[in-house]
Formats: structure tokens, sequence, C-alpha cells
């Protein structure tokens, strides 16, 4: 028997929610997993001659992960990788991997571990468990330490435009304080109140005063050449904008597909101005988290 898995994409953080928000959106991943005489593993799509094809992969390494804390071993396998998710964009791509890992073992070695293990398993793996938990739940995911809980969220659309920046998230983790001014945590708690009542909404205007950060976003804006005036770009047009995730991607959301076309060129051409290319593709949320189908 094999699996397919199918991981959606996910934006962390929305601007306040540092480490607590996590939002699906409609970019997905694909694993197709069945038992082989030997390890074959490939990558089509994004990340295809950049991601390992060995046991060094991450969806390996996930399995590996699983069948350690199941007790069972992992059976060489036929992997093959479809990925639609831009790798090292701030959209969670290696939480997909880490998912579809977890789960394809999960299925295969029918070790059936509850949905919280599964979590656990891969927050250890990821470092962090926004992006991990609206991959598997789906829509929008609060993180406040041991509850995690499905918010409601309006269907929304959003552009998301990723600058040909290398920014790892260890490195842009790397660049945050200790500690910051109470002022700064004062007003992120003000802002993320304001945000989840406007994605419960889909309220935009409150939006764009809503995804507002001073907890991560002023600490990584000099690592992404060109962000500061594409968030500006975005924000004079009206629209909610902020870092995807670690970055280096921009996320906004608009109403309409025109606008949402005006943003993609206005923001690109902010990073076209400090030198930088970018792509951009129009995603939605009220994505359902991720599947096992056997095959
Ligand atoms: N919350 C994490 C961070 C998400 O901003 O570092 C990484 O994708």
């Amino acid at each position: 028997m094999g699996v397919v898995v199918t991981v959606p994409a996910t934006s962390a953080n929305l601007g306040p929610g540092f480490d607590c928000l996590g939002l699906a959106l409609s970019l997905h991943n694909r694993v197709e997993a069945s038992p082989a005489p030997r390890w074959e593993i490939t990558v089509e799509g994004e990340g295809a001659g950049l991601l390992p094809e060995d046991e060094s992969n991450l969806v390996v390494q996930a399995m590996a992960h699983l069948a350690r804390a199941a007790g069972r071993s992992l059976p060489p396998l036929r992997l093959a990788q479809h990925n639609e998710i831009p790798v090292g964009s701030g959209l969670g791509s290696s939480a997909a991997a880490v998912v579809a890992g977890l789960l394809a073992a999960d299925a295969l070695l029918e070790s059936r571990l509850p949905p919280a293990r599964l979590l656990a398993l891969a927050t250890e793996l990821e470092g962090h468990a926004d992006n991990v938990a609206a991959a598997l739940m789906g829509g929008l995911v609060l993180v406040a330490g041991d509850d995690v809980v499905p918010l409601p969220c309006a269907p929304l659309q959003a552009v998301v435009v990723l600058p040909a920046v290398t920014l790892s998230t260890r490195a842009a983790r790397a660049a945050l304080p200790a500690s910051v001014p109470l002022a700064d945590a004062i007003f992120n708690v003000g802002k993320m109140g304001l945000l989840l009542h406007a994605l419960a909404q889909g309220n935009q205007a409150q939006l764009a005063s809503a995804m507002a950060d001073r907890l991560h976003q002023p600490y990584r804006t000099p690592l992404i050449p060109g962000l500061e005036s594409a968030l500006a770009a975005a924000h004079a047009e009206g629209a909610a904008a902020c870092l995807s995730g670690a970055g280096p991607s921009v996320i906004a959301f608009a109403a309409t597909e025109q606008k949402l076309r005006r943003l993609a060129g206005v923001i690109g051409a902010s990073f076209a101005a400090a030198g930088v290319a970018s792509r951009h593709w129009l995603v939605s949320s009220n994505v359902a988290g991720a599947t096992v189908q056997a095959t």
C-alpha cells in the first residue's frame, strides 16, 4: 500500500501574531510514498534541483522522526514530491515537508498517533508551532503555549511577493532581540486583538490597521533589500501587508483580483528599485489542512 499526502502552504505571524498565528494558503505540496526495494526520492516543481534527493531530504527526516517516536523502523520507500510552495520563502515549505513526512509515515507504519502528538513531533522538528499547526489543521490557527485552536476567518484573497533574497529562518530569528520595550509589547497586544476581529469579519480596512508589528518586522527589515519600501507601497494602496513568516516574502490582502494585481505590481516595483527580482502568486485562505489518501 502507498499514500498520497497533500499539505498547504502557510503564512505565519500575519504581522502582530509572531510565533502565535498561522494561516493556510492555496499552494500545496504533494508527496506520494510507496514501499520500494531501496530509497528512491524525486523532487518536482519548487525546490527541484535544490532540495536533496537522498535520505537527508526533510520529508525523509520527518518520516524517520515519526518512526523513532512510534518505536518502528522505516522501510525504504519510493517518494515523489510535487511542490508548489517556494523554498525558503516564508510560506512554510519546511513545515509542509515536516507535516508530509510525519503523516505519510504515520499512515504507512499504521502508528495512528493522535493529532496532538503529531503536532508535538512537527514542532520539535520545526522549532516553532505556528506554520506546522496551520499546515496540519488548515484555516487560521492560534498557538498559545499548549493551547492550539482554530479561529474563525473570513475567506480572504492575497498576493504573496517573493523577492530573490536568501534568508534562512534561523538568520531571521537570530536578528531578533532577547527582549522588547513594554510599549512595543502593548502595541502588539492591541494589534493582535484587532487582527483577530478583522480576520473573523473579513474587514479589509481594519485588517490594514491591524497588520502592524513591533516585535519582529522592524528587526528583520534590514535583512531584506526593498522590504521597507515594498510594505510602504502596499500601505499607500490602503492594503493590509506584512512579512510572511520570517520572510523574505511579503503577503498583502485585498478584496478584488484587480487590486491584488495592482499590489503585486507596486510591491514588485519596490523590490526591483532595490535591485531585487521577485515572483508572485495570488492565493486564498479558507484552505483545508493536510490530507492523507491511501493508494
Ligand atoms: N514565527 C516564525 C518566525 C515563522 O517568524 O520566525 C517562521 O516561518
